[in-house]
Protein backbone atom coordinates (compact mmCIF):
# COMPACT_ATOMS: atom_id res chain seq x y z
CA UNK A 1 0.00 0.00 0.00
CA UNK A 2 1.30 3.32 -1.03
CA UNK A 3 0.88 5.83 1.93
CA UNK A 4 0.21 8.95 0.71
CA UNK A 5 -1.49 8.13 -2.59
CA UNK A 6 -5.23 6.41 -2.80
CA UNK A 7 -3.73 3.80 -5.59
CA UNK A 8 -1.85 0.37 -4.38
CA UNK A 9 1.62 0.96 -4.59
CA UNK A 10 1.96 -1.54 -7.58
CA UNK A 11 -0.80 0.05 -9.44
CA UNK A 12 -0.61 -0.69 -12.66
CA UNK A 13 -0.49 2.59 -14.80
CA UNK A 14 -0.49 2.24 -18.53
CA UNK A 15 -2.11 2.20 -22.02
CA UNK A 16 -4.46 0.07 -24.81
CA UNK A 17 -4.61 -0.34 -28.05
CA UNK A 18 -5.55 -3.70 -30.41
CA UNK A 19 -4.03 -4.65 -33.58
CA UNK A 20 -6.09 -4.25 -36.23
CA UNK A 21 -6.54 -0.35 -35.28
CA UNK A 22 -2.98 0.42 -34.79
CA UNK A 23 -0.52 -2.32 -36.80
CA UNK A 24 -1.54 -1.99 -40.01
CA UNK A 25 0.67 -4.26 -42.46
CA UNK A 26 -2.63 -6.28 -43.17
CA UNK A 27 -1.32 -8.44 -45.80
CA UNK A 28 2.79 -8.66 -44.65
CA UNK A 29 4.85 -11.09 -43.95
CA UNK A 30 2.20 -14.04 -44.32
CA UNK A 31 -0.42 -12.48 -42.48
CA UNK A 32 -4.49 -12.85 -43.40
CA UNK A 33 -7.19 -11.10 -43.83
CA UNK A 34 -9.37 -10.45 -40.62
CA UNK A 35 -12.86 -9.35 -40.15
CA UNK A 36 -11.74 -6.00 -39.64
CA UNK A 37 -9.84 -5.88 -42.95
CA UNK A 38 -13.11 -6.20 -44.54
CA UNK A 39 -14.62 -2.50 -42.76
CA UNK A 40 -15.04 0.38 -45.29
CA UNK A 41 -14.57 4.17 -43.53
CA UNK A 42 -18.04 5.93 -44.28
CA UNK A 43 -17.65 9.39 -44.51
CA UNK A 44 -20.66 12.18 -43.59
CA UNK A 45 -22.51 8.87 -41.93
CA UNK A 46 -24.56 9.79 -38.73
CA UNK A 47 -21.39 9.58 -36.26
CA UNK A 48 -23.97 7.52 -33.96
CA UNK A 49 -25.26 4.61 -36.12
CA UNK A 50 -22.54 2.15 -35.59
CA UNK A 51 -25.05 -0.76 -37.91
CA UNK A 52 -24.03 1.65 -40.89
CA UNK A 53 -20.63 2.10 -40.20
CA UNK A 54 -20.15 -1.24 -39.60
CA UNK A 55 -21.98 -2.59 -42.31
CA UNK A 56 -20.24 -4.67 -44.85
CA UNK A 57 -21.35 -6.28 -48.06
CA UNK A 58 -20.16 -9.44 -50.52
CA UNK A 59 -17.66 -6.73 -52.09
CA UNK A 60 -16.28 -5.91 -49.14
CA UNK A 61 -15.53 -9.77 -48.08
CA UNK A 62 -14.15 -10.03 -51.77
CA UNK A 63 -11.89 -6.66 -51.02
CA UNK A 64 -10.37 -8.05 -48.29
CA UNK A 65 -10.04 -11.63 -49.55
CA UNK A 66 -8.18 -10.43 -52.69
CA UNK A 67 -6.33 -7.19 -51.26
CA UNK A 68 -8.41 -5.02 -53.48
CA UNK A 69 -9.32 -1.56 -52.79
CA UNK A 70 -7.00 -0.38 -49.81
CA UNK A 71 -7.62 2.72 -49.10
CA UNK A 72 -11.42 2.86 -48.71
CA UNK A 73 -10.28 0.12 -45.56
CA UNK A 74 -8.30 2.31 -42.24
CA UNK A 75 -7.83 -0.69 -40.08
CA UNK A 76 -5.82 -2.47 -43.21
CA UNK A 77 -3.36 0.82 -42.23
CA UNK A 78 -4.19 1.25 -38.86
CA UNK A 79 -1.23 3.75 -37.74
CA UNK A 80 1.47 1.60 -39.22
CA UNK A 81 2.53 0.57 -35.42
CA UNK A 82 3.93 -2.52 -37.16
CA UNK A 83 6.81 -0.62 -38.36
CA UNK A 84 6.59 2.02 -35.89
CA UNK A 85 6.39 -0.02 -32.28
CA UNK A 86 9.92 0.41 -31.47
CA UNK A 87 9.36 4.98 -31.48
CA UNK A 88 6.12 4.34 -29.82
CA UNK A 89 6.87 2.22 -27.07
CA UNK A 90 9.89 4.32 -26.30
CA UNK A 91 7.28 7.08 -25.91
CA UNK A 92 4.76 4.99 -23.76
CA UNK A 93 7.78 4.17 -21.80
CA UNK A 94 8.36 8.12 -21.32
CA UNK A 95 5.25 8.72 -20.22
CA UNK A 96 6.19 5.70 -17.42
CA UNK A 97 3.78 3.10 -18.73
CA UNK A 98 4.12 -0.02 -16.42
CA UNK A 99 1.62 -2.15 -18.74
CA UNK A 100 0.31 -2.15 -21.99
CA UNK A 101 -2.27 -3.60 -23.12
CA UNK A 102 -2.19 -5.21 -26.97
CA UNK A 103 -3.95 -8.01 -29.08
CA UNK A 104 -2.45 -10.26 -31.27
CA UNK A 105 -3.90 -10.44 -34.80
CA UNK A 106 -5.01 -14.13 -34.84
CA UNK A 107 -4.36 -13.92 -38.70
CA UNK A 108 -0.97 -13.09 -38.46
CA UNK A 109 -0.60 -16.31 -36.58
CA UNK A 110 -2.90 -18.41 -38.71
CA UNK A 111 -3.51 -16.91 -41.44
CA UNK A 112 -6.37 -18.79 -42.34
CA UNK A 113 -7.14 -20.12 -38.75
CA UNK A 114 -6.56 -23.68 -39.80
CA UNK A 115 -3.70 -23.59 -41.57
CA UNK A 116 -1.18 -26.59 -40.72
CA UNK A 117 1.91 -24.72 -39.65
CA UNK A 118 1.56 -21.39 -37.71
CA UNK A 119 3.17 -18.27 -39.54
CA UNK A 120 6.89 -17.79 -38.26
CA UNK A 121 6.98 -14.34 -39.35
CA UNK A 122 3.73 -13.47 -37.11
CA UNK A 123 5.12 -14.97 -34.33
CA UNK A 124 8.45 -13.45 -34.30
CA UNK A 125 6.47 -10.12 -34.54
CA UNK A 126 4.73 -10.67 -30.83
CA UNK A 127 8.11 -12.26 -29.45
CA UNK A 128 9.83 -8.84 -30.71
CA UNK A 129 7.04 -6.95 -29.44
CA UNK A 130 7.11 -8.25 -26.09
CA UNK A 131 10.83 -8.12 -25.61
CA UNK A 132 10.97 -4.62 -26.23
CA UNK A 133 8.20 -4.11 -24.29
CA UNK A 134 9.97 -5.48 -21.72
CA UNK A 135 12.94 -3.71 -22.34
CA UNK A 136 11.45 -0.61 -21.02
CA UNK A 137 9.26 -2.33 -18.02
CA UNK A 138 6.57 -2.19 -19.80
CA UNK A 139 3.98 -5.79 -18.47
CA UNK A 140 2.09 -6.99 -21.31
CA UNK A 141 -1.51 -7.28 -21.27
CA UNK A 142 -1.96 -9.40 -23.94
CA UNK A 143 -5.86 -9.83 -26.24
CA UNK A 144 -6.01 -12.95 -27.56
CA UNK A 145 -8.99 -11.99 -29.81
CA UNK A 146 -10.22 -8.43 -30.69
CA UNK A 147 -12.19 -8.49 -33.20
CA UNK A 148 -9.68 -9.89 -35.92
CA UNK A 149 -10.70 -13.61 -36.66
CA UNK A 150 -9.58 -14.65 -39.99
CA UNK A 151 -11.40 -13.89 -42.51
CA UNK A 152 -11.61 -17.10 -43.88
CA UNK A 153 -12.90 -18.44 -40.63
CA UNK A 154 -15.76 -16.35 -40.58
CA UNK A 155 -16.80 -17.02 -44.33
CA UNK A 156 -16.17 -21.26 -44.17
CA UNK A 157 -18.23 -21.54 -40.70
CA UNK A 158 -20.02 -18.45 -40.24
CA UNK A 159 -17.52 -17.58 -37.67
CA UNK A 160 -17.83 -19.04 -34.49
CA UNK A 161 -21.27 -19.96 -34.95
CA UNK A 162 -19.66 -23.52 -35.96
CA UNK A 163 -18.11 -25.17 -32.96
CA UNK A 164 -14.38 -25.71 -35.38
CA UNK A 165 -13.79 -22.43 -34.43
CA UNK A 166 -13.18 -23.46 -30.68
CA UNK A 167 -10.81 -25.86 -31.62
CA UNK A 168 -8.68 -23.55 -33.86
CA UNK A 169 -8.70 -20.48 -31.14
CA UNK A 170 -7.69 -23.19 -28.57
CA UNK A 171 -4.90 -24.47 -30.53
CA UNK A 172 -3.94 -20.84 -31.58
CA UNK A 173 -3.97 -19.79 -27.66
CA UNK A 174 -1.72 -22.50 -27.26
CA UNK A 175 1.01 -22.17 -29.86
CA UNK A 176 0.76 -18.28 -28.16
CA UNK A 177 0.87 -19.78 -24.65
CA UNK A 178 4.36 -21.68 -26.04
CA UNK A 179 5.68 -19.28 -27.90
CA UNK A 180 5.45 -15.96 -25.05
CA UNK A 181 5.45 -17.88 -21.95
CA UNK A 182 8.52 -16.19 -20.66
CA UNK A 183 7.08 -13.19 -21.86
CA UNK A 184 3.19 -12.78 -21.05
CA UNK A 185 2.06 -13.02 -17.92
CA UNK A 186 -1.23 -11.59 -17.79
CA UNK A 187 -3.94 -12.59 -20.56
CA UNK A 188 -7.10 -11.67 -21.98
CA UNK A 189 -9.47 -14.58 -23.92
CA UNK A 190 -11.93 -12.09 -25.62
CA UNK A 191 -12.21 -8.47 -26.16
CA UNK A 192 -16.15 -7.67 -24.80
CA UNK A 193 -17.26 -10.98 -25.57
CA UNK A 194 -21.25 -9.42 -24.62
CA UNK A 195 -20.42 -7.26 -28.13
CA UNK A 196 -21.22 -10.50 -30.18
CA UNK A 197 -24.99 -9.48 -30.42
CA UNK A 198 -24.38 -5.49 -31.17
CA UNK A 199 -21.57 -6.23 -33.92
CA UNK A 200 -21.64 -10.28 -34.80
CA UNK A 201 -19.45 -9.83 -37.80
CA UNK A 202 -16.49 -8.00 -36.22
CA UNK A 203 -16.72 -10.05 -32.48
CA UNK A 204 -17.19 -13.17 -33.84
CA UNK A 205 -17.40 -13.68 -37.81
CA UNK A 206 -21.09 -14.03 -38.20
CA UNK A 207 -23.51 -12.98 -40.83
CA UNK A 208 -26.92 -12.84 -40.37
CA UNK A 209 -27.46 -13.12 -44.12
CA UNK A 210 -25.65 -16.82 -43.50
CA UNK A 211 -28.12 -18.17 -40.93
CA UNK A 212 -31.08 -19.79 -41.82
CA UNK A 213 -33.92 -17.69 -42.02
CA UNK A 214 -35.50 -16.91 -38.25
CA UNK A 215 -32.15 -18.50 -36.63
CA UNK A 216 -29.93 -15.26 -36.71
CA UNK A 217 -30.14 -14.52 -33.13
CA UNK A 218 -29.99 -18.24 -32.39
CA UNK A 219 -26.72 -18.46 -33.98
CA UNK A 220 -25.31 -15.32 -32.18
CA UNK A 221 -26.29 -17.06 -28.59
CA UNK A 222 -24.16 -20.60 -30.27
CA UNK A 223 -20.79 -18.34 -31.41
CA UNK A 224 -21.14 -16.84 -27.43
CA UNK A 225 -20.91 -20.57 -25.89
CA UNK A 226 -18.47 -21.53 -28.13
CA UNK A 227 -16.64 -18.52 -27.30
CA UNK A 228 -17.65 -18.85 -23.67
CA UNK A 229 -16.04 -22.58 -24.20
CA UNK A 230 -12.85 -21.37 -26.04
CA UNK A 231 -12.18 -18.78 -23.18
CA UNK A 232 -12.36 -21.45 -20.60
CA UNK A 233 -9.94 -23.97 -22.50
CA UNK A 234 -7.51 -21.48 -23.00
CA UNK A 235 -7.69 -20.34 -19.47
CA UNK A 236 -7.13 -24.19 -18.25
CA UNK A 237 -4.26 -24.20 -20.66
CA UNK A 238 -3.09 -20.99 -20.00
CA UNK A 239 -2.38 -22.07 -16.41
CA UNK A 240 -1.25 -25.37 -16.94
CA UNK A 241 1.52 -23.50 -19.41
CA UNK A 242 2.65 -20.19 -17.84
CA UNK A 243 3.06 -20.82 -13.94
CA UNK A 244 1.33 -17.45 -12.35
CA UNK A 245 -0.54 -16.51 -15.18
CA UNK A 246 -3.53 -14.61 -14.59
CA UNK A 247 -6.32 -14.56 -17.11
CA UNK A 248 -9.06 -12.15 -17.38
CA UNK A 249 -12.33 -11.95 -18.85
CA UNK A 250 -13.61 -8.49 -20.17
CA UNK A 251 -16.80 -6.72 -20.56
CA UNK A 252 -18.16 -3.65 -21.88
CA UNK A 253 -19.66 -2.20 -18.57
CA UNK A 254 -22.65 -0.41 -19.79
CA UNK A 255 -23.85 0.90 -16.63
CA UNK A 256 -27.22 1.46 -16.70
CA UNK A 257 -29.76 3.91 -14.55
CA UNK A 258 -33.43 3.82 -14.81
CA UNK A 259 -34.21 7.52 -15.81
CA UNK A 260 -37.06 7.86 -13.49
CA UNK A 261 -37.93 5.86 -10.01
CA UNK A 262 -41.20 4.65 -11.60
CA UNK A 263 -41.42 1.08 -10.79
CA UNK A 264 -41.54 -0.31 -14.76
CA UNK A 265 -38.47 1.91 -15.39
CA UNK A 266 -36.53 0.55 -12.49
CA UNK A 267 -37.81 -3.14 -13.76
CA UNK A 268 -36.76 -2.79 -17.58
CA UNK A 269 -33.26 -1.32 -16.04
CA UNK A 270 -32.63 -4.50 -13.81
CA UNK A 271 -33.49 -6.42 -17.03
CA UNK A 272 -30.57 -4.38 -18.86
CA UNK A 273 -28.33 -5.04 -15.83
CA UNK A 274 -29.16 -8.87 -15.59
CA UNK A 275 -28.20 -8.95 -19.00
CA UNK A 276 -25.00 -7.02 -18.79
CA UNK A 277 -23.63 -9.54 -15.95
CA UNK A 278 -24.48 -12.53 -18.03
CA UNK A 279 -21.34 -12.93 -19.16
CA UNK A 280 -19.12 -12.36 -16.63
CA UNK A 281 -21.18 -14.19 -14.55
CA UNK A 282 -20.93 -17.00 -17.15
CA UNK A 283 -16.65 -16.21 -16.79
CA UNK A 284 -16.29 -15.77 -13.02
CA UNK A 285 -19.00 -17.95 -11.42
CA UNK A 286 -19.15 -20.66 -14.17
CA UNK A 287 -22.47 -21.25 -15.35
CA UNK A 288 -25.31 -19.87 -17.31
CA UNK A 289 -27.72 -17.75 -14.72
CA UNK A 290 -30.78 -18.98 -13.84
CA UNK A 291 -32.68 -15.89 -15.24
CA UNK A 292 -30.84 -16.28 -18.45
CA UNK A 293 -31.50 -19.85 -19.14
CA UNK A 294 -35.24 -19.38 -18.38
CA UNK A 295 -35.18 -16.44 -20.62
CA UNK A 296 -33.80 -18.12 -23.46
CA UNK A 297 -36.04 -20.48 -23.20
CA UNK A 298 -39.02 -18.22 -22.84
CA UNK A 299 -37.30 -16.63 -26.35
CA UNK A 300 -37.56 -20.41 -27.67
CA UNK A 301 -33.49 -20.48 -28.22
CA UNK A 302 -31.69 -23.36 -27.93
CA UNK A 303 -28.21 -23.58 -27.48
CA UNK A 304 -26.28 -26.67 -28.80
CA UNK A 305 -24.07 -27.83 -26.12
CA UNK A 306 -21.81 -30.69 -26.41
CA UNK A 307 -21.14 -33.43 -23.09
CA UNK A 308 -18.50 -31.69 -20.55
CA UNK A 309 -19.26 -28.62 -21.99
CA UNK A 310 -20.63 -27.15 -18.59
CA UNK A 311 -18.11 -29.12 -16.54
CA UNK A 312 -15.42 -26.96 -18.64
CA UNK A 313 -17.11 -23.57 -17.82
CA UNK A 314 -17.59 -24.54 -14.30
CA UNK A 315 -14.11 -25.87 -13.61
CA UNK A 316 -11.96 -22.92 -15.57
CA UNK A 317 -12.79 -19.63 -14.66
CA UNK A 318 -11.12 -16.58 -15.03
CA UNK A 319 -8.48 -14.92 -11.88
CA UNK A 320 -9.70 -11.65 -12.91
CA UNK A 321 -12.19 -9.09 -14.42
CA UNK A 322 -11.08 -6.12 -16.89
CA UNK A 323 -13.69 -3.90 -18.68
CA UNK A 324 -13.63 -1.19 -20.74
CA UNK A 325 -16.15 1.83 -19.21
CA UNK A 326 -16.48 5.00 -21.46
CA UNK A 327 -19.66 5.89 -20.57
CA UNK A 328 -23.52 5.26 -19.08
CA UNK A 329 -26.79 5.13 -20.12
CA UNK A 330 -30.54 5.61 -19.22
CA UNK A 331 -33.34 2.76 -19.76
CA UNK A 332 -37.21 4.27 -19.92
CA UNK A 333 -40.02 2.42 -20.62
CA UNK A 334 -41.85 5.56 -22.27
CA UNK A 335 -41.86 5.08 -25.87
CA UNK A 336 -41.16 8.90 -26.22
CA UNK A 337 -37.99 9.56 -24.25
CA UNK A 338 -34.78 10.75 -25.82
CA UNK A 339 -32.42 8.63 -27.30
CA UNK A 340 -28.66 8.95 -27.38
CA UNK A 341 -25.86 6.77 -28.69
CA UNK A 342 -23.06 5.32 -26.10
CA UNK A 343 -20.60 2.44 -27.50
CA UNK A 344 -22.45 0.68 -29.89
CA UNK A 345 -25.38 1.10 -28.61
CA UNK A 346 -28.69 3.43 -28.18
CA UNK A 347 -30.05 4.07 -24.83
CA UNK A 348 -32.12 6.81 -23.39
CA UNK A 349 -30.67 10.50 -22.26
CA UNK A 350 -29.59 10.78 -19.06
CA UNK A 351 -30.23 15.16 -18.55
CA UNK A 352 -27.71 15.57 -15.88
CA UNK A 353 -24.58 14.24 -18.01
CA UNK A 354 -22.80 15.82 -20.47
CA UNK A 355 -21.77 13.97 -23.69
CA UNK A 356 -18.83 13.50 -26.16
CA UNK A 357 -19.44 14.72 -29.96
CA UNK A 358 -20.12 10.79 -30.72
CA UNK A 359 -23.08 11.08 -28.00
CA UNK A 360 -21.49 9.30 -25.15
CA UNK A 361 -22.34 10.37 -22.07
CA UNK A 362 -19.76 11.28 -19.84
CA UNK A 363 -20.03 9.78 -16.29
CA UNK A 364 -17.27 9.71 -13.69
CA UNK A 365 -19.38 8.72 -11.40
CA UNK A 366 -20.65 5.99 -13.55
CA UNK A 367 -17.01 4.53 -13.07
CA UNK A 368 -17.41 4.34 -9.55
CA UNK A 369 -20.98 2.75 -9.57
CA UNK A 370 -19.62 0.19 -12.02
CA UNK A 371 -16.13 -0.91 -9.69
CA UNK A 372 -18.23 -1.05 -6.41
CA UNK A 373 -21.46 -3.10 -8.25
CA UNK A 374 -18.58 -5.58 -9.75
CA UNK A 375 -16.66 -6.41 -7.16
CA UNK A 376 -19.88 -6.50 -4.73
CA UNK A 377 -20.75 -9.28 -6.70
CA UNK A 378 -17.69 -11.26 -7.74
CA UNK A 379 -15.67 -10.62 -4.90
CA UNK A 380 -12.75 -10.62 -8.13
CA UNK A 381 -9.70 -8.46 -8.34
CA UNK A 382 -10.61 -5.94 -11.26
CA UNK A 383 -8.79 -4.35 -14.31
CA UNK A 384 -10.01 -0.73 -15.66
CA UNK A 385 -8.76 -2.11 -19.64
CA UNK A 386 -10.57 0.52 -21.59
CA UNK A 387 -11.64 4.43 -20.62
CA UNK A 388 -11.20 7.26 -22.68
CA UNK A 389 -12.69 10.12 -24.62
CA UNK A 390 -12.86 10.47 -28.55
CA UNK A 391 -12.69 13.70 -29.51
CA UNK A 392 -11.27 15.70 -32.20
CA UNK A 393 -7.95 17.62 -31.89
CA UNK A 394 -6.90 20.36 -33.33
CA UNK A 395 -2.89 21.39 -33.53
CA UNK A 396 -1.70 25.19 -32.73
CA UNK A 397 1.80 26.39 -33.41
CA UNK A 398 2.81 22.59 -33.18
CA UNK A 399 1.04 21.62 -29.83
CA UNK A 400 -2.67 19.85 -29.10
CA UNK A 401 -4.58 21.65 -26.24
CA UNK A 402 -6.61 18.88 -24.81
CA UNK A 403 -7.97 20.09 -21.62
CA UNK A 404 -10.68 18.34 -21.81
CA UNK A 405 -8.85 15.17 -22.40
CA UNK A 406 -7.50 16.00 -18.92
CA UNK A 407 -10.92 17.11 -17.40
CA UNK A 408 -12.39 13.54 -18.37
CA UNK A 409 -9.30 11.28 -17.22
CA UNK A 410 -9.27 13.49 -13.79
CA UNK A 411 -12.65 13.17 -12.74
CA UNK A 412 -12.54 9.47 -13.30
CA UNK A 413 -9.24 8.70 -11.64
CA UNK A 414 -11.17 10.46 -9.02
CA UNK A 415 -13.68 8.25 -9.01
CA UNK A 416 -11.38 5.05 -8.78
CA UNK A 417 -9.33 6.19 -6.07
CA UNK A 418 -13.33 6.88 -3.87
CA UNK A 419 -13.77 3.42 -5.17
CA UNK A 420 -10.37 2.13 -4.01
CA UNK A 421 -10.67 3.72 -0.67
CA UNK A 422 -14.06 1.99 0.08
CA UNK A 423 -12.40 -1.16 -0.56
CA UNK A 424 -12.52 -2.11 -4.35
CA UNK A 425 -9.23 -4.36 -5.41
CA UNK A 426 -8.30 -2.81 -8.73
CA UNK A 427 -5.41 -4.02 -10.19
CA UNK A 428 -4.74 -1.35 -13.07
CA UNK A 429 -5.91 0.82 -15.42
CA UNK A 430 -5.19 0.59 -19.55
CA UNK A 431 -6.53 4.29 -20.71
CA UNK A 432 -8.00 3.10 -24.41
CA UNK A 433 -6.12 4.34 -27.24
CA UNK A 434 -3.15 5.50 -25.94
CA UNK A 435 -1.48 6.59 -28.98
CA UNK A 436 -4.33 7.23 -31.76
CA UNK A 437 -5.98 4.54 -33.33
CA UNK A 438 -8.54 3.78 -36.09
CA UNK A 439 -11.79 3.92 -34.13
CA UNK A 440 -13.44 0.42 -33.99
CA UNK A 441 -16.76 1.75 -34.33
CA UNK A 442 -16.90 4.40 -37.16
CA UNK A 443 -13.36 3.94 -39.23
CA UNK A 444 -12.34 7.53 -38.48
CA UNK A 445 -8.95 8.60 -37.54
CA UNK A 446 -10.15 11.70 -36.21
CA UNK A 447 -12.14 10.28 -33.61
CA UNK A 448 -8.96 10.08 -31.37
CA UNK A 449 -8.16 8.63 -27.60
CA UNK A 450 -4.94 9.48 -27.32
CA UNK A 451 -1.79 11.16 -25.23
CA UNK A 452 0.19 11.04 -28.55
CA UNK A 453 -1.42 12.44 -31.64
CA UNK A 454 -0.33 10.63 -34.81
CA UNK A 455 -0.39 12.51 -38.15
CA UNK A 456 -3.47 11.57 -40.15
CA UNK A 457 -7.14 11.35 -41.43
CA UNK A 458 -9.68 9.89 -42.04
CA UNK A 459 -8.68 9.00 -45.71
CA UNK A 460 -5.39 7.45 -44.78
CA UNK A 461 -3.45 11.48 -45.77
CA UNK A 462 -0.69 12.52 -43.32
CA UNK A 463 2.91 12.16 -42.09
CA UNK A 464 2.18 9.56 -39.10
CA UNK A 465 4.30 11.65 -37.30
CA UNK A 466 3.75 11.57 -33.45
CA UNK A 467 3.08 14.52 -30.99
CA UNK A 468 2.68 14.74 -27.62
CA UNK A 469 -0.32 16.08 -26.65
CA UNK A 470 -0.75 17.98 -23.47
CA UNK A 471 -2.20 15.34 -21.94
CA UNK A 472 0.72 13.09 -22.39
CA UNK A 473 2.42 15.59 -19.60
CA UNK A 474 -0.44 15.28 -18.02
CA UNK A 475 -0.26 11.73 -17.49
CA UNK A 476 3.18 11.02 -17.34
CA UNK A 477 2.94 13.10 -13.83
CA UNK A 478 -0.10 11.11 -12.91
CA UNK A 479 1.63 7.64 -13.21
CA UNK A 480 4.86 9.27 -11.26
CA UNK A 481 3.12 10.18 -8.51
CA UNK A 482 0.89 7.11 -8.46
CA UNK A 483 -2.11 8.78 -8.81
CA UNK A 484 -1.35 11.68 -6.17
CA UNK A 485 -0.83 14.73 -8.36
CA UNK A 486 -4.33 14.46 -10.63
C1 LIG B 1 -14.26 -0.62 -27.28
C2 LIG B 1 -13.40 -1.48 -28.17
O1 LIG B 1 -15.55 -1.05 -27.37
O2 LIG B 1 -14.35 0.73 -27.57
C3 LIG B 1 -12.27 -0.73 -28.85
O3 LIG B 1 -12.89 -2.57 -27.45
C4 LIG B 1 -12.77 0.59 -29.35
O4 LIG B 1 -11.73 -1.55 -29.87
C5 LIG B 1 -13.26 1.40 -28.17
O5 LIG B 1 -11.86 1.30 -30.12
C6 LIG B 1 -13.73 2.80 -28.53
O6 LIG B 1 -14.69 2.72 -29.54
P1 LIG B 1 -14.55 3.57 -30.87
O7 LIG B 1 -15.65 3.12 -31.73
O8 LIG B 1 -14.67 4.99 -30.44
O9 LIG B 1 -13.19 3.25 -31.42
Amino acid sequence: KDTQSGFPEHFLWGGAIAANQAEGAWNLDGKGPSVADAITYKANLDLTNYEGHMALSDQNIDDALNGHNDALYPKRRGIDFYHRYKDDLALFAEMGCKVLRVSIAWARIFPTGEDAEPNEAGLQFYEDLFREMRKHQIEPLVTLSHYEMPLVLSEKYNGWVHRNVVDAFVRYSNVCFDRYKDLVRYWLTFNEIDSIHRHPFTTAGIRHEKSAPGRETRDVYQGLHHQFVASALATRDCHAKIPGSQVGCMLTKLTTYPRTCHPADVEATLKKNIENYFYTDVQIRGAYPPLIKRDLELRGIQIEMQPGDEDILRQYTVDFLSFSYYMSLTESTQPDAERIAGNTVLGVKNPYLPASEWGWQIDPVGLKISLLELYDRYQKPLFIVENGLGAKDSIEDGKIHDGYRIDYFRSHFEQMEQAINEGVELMGFTSWGTIDIISAGTSQMTKRYGFIYVDQDDDGNGSLARLRKDSFWWYKKVIASNGRDL
